[in-house]
């Protein structure tokens, strides 16, 4: 950096803002950050300052601050992302997990949850969840129209209560995910964050409700695991194995946030790629032609192996979770004051940055909205400027078992089912955990005959990805 940093005033951004000026900015954030992230960054450019009651917060786009962001975790502490409550209460032990750890805690906590996530599980994690694949295609029949969306978003609520919680109770499982849902629609509701006042009949004290019941059933969940002695190798058992800095057990009250949001993060973010995938695939049959080549080529009875080493799929997954990152942002807290970029900050500043935005540079990526699975031949972006999973030392801990996931569902899917979009569906995003279809993804079953056309859709997907682009011709192969 050249010069001495310049103060946080030298930013730009709207001027000093009233409350009721937080509350809305802060409502057409919440209500849609992407078109929100869009707009500041027509206005503003790469770095915004609002400046509010509570302090400076940042809204930082590019590779040079995701860098600072990411390394730098003693200045940038990572901090919960569901709602506040009173201390004492449900919703606020409910918001404790990894992402509110910092530092020592943070590492040891990783420490304690890494052999549940590491890559030479899967060996052992691809046989149920192709399992749970089949089971969700065993409904399946051709001319039904079916939510893909929800579809693959209980599949993979299957695989994740069955292997990261060791769950096979269907009943007390479906009442979980009820109340789960429930409770997470409500701590994302732009309305619940804009009027967080704990007053009857409200929104907020709904949710406080919802919080209370969940914590009950996770907690009577976690008690019976521990009195069993949670030896499992699943996620659940090593949670409460995890122990203080001084080798005590963990009260499982402190630690009923750490499972609940390892376990939304889990499925949500998953489930929404999976679909987003399927979704593409669906409107570019050039992409799709290419990946039922390589599945072909290895046959219905690959390893995982196997299909994780195919280059198309690779690619078009890549490419998908570019252009529609099921965490589209996030956030970090400075925890003194320091130096961001070419400026000083104050202790607590708040900032927010972006691998949606990231991804939808065009000054990093030719055509940023343009579906071009290609593009990972010639192209080998930093992890600064690549970070579905994003990036450091807190890197996400399931991306192998997301990966794995997703590739098995698509390798068993793709060969024996065409997935047509219903013509002219309104497809909107929506962001809860993290970033979905609002209205799910309507599609027509038949049999994969390989006669693939995409289907016309509206919806403000088209902001995200240009549908009607042609693809390139499709590469022939040589004969052998
Ligand atoms: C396609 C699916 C997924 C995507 C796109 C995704 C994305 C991400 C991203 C971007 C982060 C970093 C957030 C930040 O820096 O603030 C993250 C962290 C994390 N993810 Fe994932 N994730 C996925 C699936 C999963 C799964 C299946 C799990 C399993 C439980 C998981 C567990 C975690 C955890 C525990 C962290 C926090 C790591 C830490 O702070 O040390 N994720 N994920």
């Amino acid at each position: 950096m050249d010069g001495s940093p310049l103060p946080t005033s030298a930013i730009p951004g709207p001027k000093r803002m009233s409350v009721v000026g937080g509350i809305w900015e802060q409502v057409k954030f919440d209500r849609d950050p992407v078109r929100y992230m869009y707009d500041l960054r027509s206005r503003y450019g790469d770095l915004t300052r609002f400046q509010t009651r509570a302090g400076t917060m940042l809204v930082a786009f590019g590779p040079e601050y995701n860098r600072q962001l990411h390394q730098e975790t003693d200045l940038f502490h990572s901090r919960p992302f569901v709602l506040p409550g009173g201390l004492k209460t449900a919703q606020h032990r409910l918001r404790q997990s990894i992402f509110s750890l910092n530092e020592a805690e943070h590492k040891r906590m990783r420490h304690q949850l890494l052999p549940v996530f590491q890559r030479s599980r899967m060996d052992v994690h691809q046989h149920p969840i192709r399992g749970h694949v089949e089971t969700a295609l065993a409904a399946w029949r051709p001319g039904q129209v079916r939510d893909l969306h929800r579809d693959m978003h209980l599949m993979v609520w299957g695989v994740v209560r069955d292997l990261l919680y060791g769950l096979d109770d269907d009943t007390a499982s479906e009442d979980l995910h009820h109340g789960m849902e429930h409770w997470m629609f409500q701590t994302f509701s732009p309305w619940v964050r804009a009027f967080p006042f704990n007053l009857p009949f409200t929104p907020y004290a709904r949710m406080q409700l919802d919080a209370r019941r969940l914590e009950r059933k996770f907690l009577a969940i976690m008690r019976e695991r521990r009195a069993g002695g949670c030896a499992g190798s699943d996620a659940l058992s090593a949670l409460l194995r995890f122990r203080t800095a001084e080798g005590k057990e963990v009260p499982v009250e402190e630690l009923v946030g750490h499972a609940l949001i390892l376990f939304l993060v889990a499925y949500e973010t998953t489930g929404n790629t999976l679909a987003w995938t399927l979704f593409l695939l669906s409107q570019f049959p050039q992409a799709q032609h290419d990946v039922l080549d390589e599945l072909a080529a290895v046959g219905p009875n690959a390893t995982y192996e196997q299909i994780d080493q195919l280059p198309a799929l690779a690619r078009v997954l890549k490419e998908s979770t570019r252009l529609l990152p099921a965490v589209p942002y996030s956030r970090r807290l400075a925890a003194r004051a320091g130096v961001f970029g070419r400026y000083e900050i104050p202790e607590r500043t708040r900032v927010i940055f972006s691998h949606y935005m990231t991804h939808h540079m065009p000054e990093i990526y030719e055509h940023p909205e343009r579906f071009a699975p290609a593009r990972w031949d010639r192209i080998k972006p930093s992890p600064a400027e690549f970070l579905p999973f994003g990036a450091g030392p807190r890197t996400c801990l399931g991306s192998s078992l997301a990966q794995c996931i997703i590739k098995l569902a698509i390798a068993k899917i793709l060969p024996r089912w065409k997935l047509d979009v219903v013509p002219h569906t309104r497809v909107d995003r929506l962001m809860g955990i993290s970033l979905g279809p609002k209205h799910g993804i309507p599609v027509v079953l038949s049999k994969q005959d390989r006669d693939l056309r995409k289907s016309p859709v509206t919806g403000n997907i088209r902001d995200m990805v240009e549908l009607d682009h042609p693809e390139p011709a499709r590469r022939v192969r040589a004969a052998a």
